[in-house]
């Protein structure tokens, strides 16, 4: 069945959400207070790069099955379920700003006039939902009748399409069961399994399992600094680990540290939010403090093996926070490039698809177009994003025009024997 739903903000999330609900044919309506994104959207152009989301929209557009408005108002009327899906960023004290949330609920309760389903898809605090319901409450002038829903969204940037296409699991936190039937029907054509929660276990969820994602990051980090004590390696530890089914392989990459928009904000605001309810959650501060040493550790291989960087020539491949994607927010790599800049060193840096963004935030680089154009006069090469396309970098060149055929490998993307049997000295992660 084909419902009518209106998705405000059009970021990664309301974005790549509002697209593929049309795609499985639902009427949707995507709405953004930004009017130049609402035009650009309109005109059949994407304010991000994410895997398949361009044909997704052109496709559904020209179906009249996705269309994009800068009124609210528009968007609520034509719809029956309302999802927000804006922006919650975290304040200087790691707690998170839900100023648009609570806006955009304002918004929607001055413009409903009939039922509607509110759901909440942006990532908040336990108890918000209480608190939209309150404002609606508030604001709503026709005092209709109104469902607030807690629907988590678990998409990874770079691979949202996949992720949303084929959900490991749909949450749906609600407060009574009048809501239920409409949101299972929204989600019947992804034959994903479904859990139906209370909305604050489903707010927690979301918290949960990215902090545990983070912390099963920063548990293969610290062990990566054990391998390195002893000799042994991180990837053939992490491959025994996840042969055993309770823990599994994925997210045991040792790397210079996580980053984006989520992992980071999402657990400094669970060890506020669990602050603020009487816990002091250290486990998730020692997550962070791994984190942070990790990087720290890296920059610390690169002045151990180059000694002094000022006046020094560094290529980094990668700028992006992680593959597939041209986000360059609390990146590791552009962390790192900013460190060695600090210390005087000159960049090269290429990434296949970040250079736009990462100008603002690295002007003084030279942006080299090709990859193998970087090691050119380099004093050392890094590695900082696990952009598969960088293990065919041409290896024999670089050696040539390099000046020393140093790597830094933070991803752990190249062999450490193959390496050194071809004349490079390769410094990787635990290993
Ligand atoms: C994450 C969650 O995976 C997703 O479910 C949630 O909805 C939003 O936050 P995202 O931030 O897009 O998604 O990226 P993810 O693929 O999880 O990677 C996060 C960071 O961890 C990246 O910097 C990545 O490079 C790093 N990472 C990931 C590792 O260092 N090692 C790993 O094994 C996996």
């Amino acid at each position: 069945m084909s419902s009518r739903i209106c998705i405000i903000g059009t970021g990664y999330v309301g974005l790549v959400t509002g697209a593929c609900f049309a795609d499985v044919g639902h009427k949707v309506i995507c709405v953004d207070c930004d009017e130049s994104k609402v035009a650009l959207l309109k005109s059949g152009g994407i304010p991000i790069y994410e895997p398949g989301l361009e044909d997704l929209v052109k496709a559904n557009v020209a179906e009249g099955r996705l269309s994009f408005t800068a009124s609210t108002e528009e968007g609520v009327q034509n719809s029956d379920i309302i999802f927000i899906a804006v922006p919650t960023p975290p304040q200087p004290d790691g707690s998170v700003d839900l100023a648009f949330i609570e806006r955009v609920a304002r918004e929607i309760a001055g413009c409903m006039s009939s039922y509607k389903i509110v759901v909440d898809k942006s990532t908040v605090p336990v108890k918000t939902g209480q608190k939209v319901a309150e404002a609606i409450t508030r604001y709503c002038k026709a005092k209709v009748e109104f469902d607030v829903v807690s629907n988590p969204e678990f998409l990874r940037e770079g691979f949202a399409v996949e992720d949303l296409m084929k959900p490991d699991r749909i949450v749906i936190g609600v407060q009574s069961q009048r809501p239920v039937q409409a949101m299972k029907e929204v989600y019947a054509p992804f034959e994903a399994p479904i859990l139906v929660t209370d909305i604050n276990s489903a707010e927690l969820i979301k918290h949960a399992a990215n902090s545990f994602l983070a912390l099963k990051i920063s548990y293969i980090n610290a062990i990566s600094i054990i391998c390195e004590a002893t000799g042994a390696n991180v990837i053939e530890v992490a491959n025994g680990m996840g042969m055993d089914e309770r823990i599994g392989r994925r997210f045991l990459d040792a790397s210079l540290g996580f980053g984006g928009s989520c992992f980071p904000k999402d657990l400094s605001a669970f060890i506020k939010i669990s602050e603020q309810l009487g816990y002091d959650f250290k486990l998730l501060k020692e997550v962070q403090q791994i984190n942070a040493f990790q990087m720290e550790r890296f920059v610390k291989k690169i002045t151990d093996t180059l000694w002094v960087l000022k006046d020094k020539t560094i290529g980094v491949l990668g700028l992006a926070f992680k593959q597939n994607t041209d986000d360059v927010r609390l990146s590791p790599a552009i962390d790192l490039c900013q460190r060695l800049e600090k210390e005087g060193a000159k960049l090269r840096v290429y990434d296949p698809k970040a250079m736009e963004k990462a100008k603002t935030v690295l002007p003084d680089a030279t942006y080299v177009p090709e990859m193998n154009f970087v090691p050119e006069g380099c004093d050392a090469l890094v590695i900082a994003t696990e952009w598969p396309v960088f293990r065919k970098l041409d290896l024999e060149r670089a050696r040539k025009v390099m000046t020393c055929p140093i790597m830094f490998d933070g991803r752990n993307l190249f062999d450490p024997r193959e390496m050194e049997a071809l004349g490079w000295i390769y410094k990787s992660i635990g290993r």
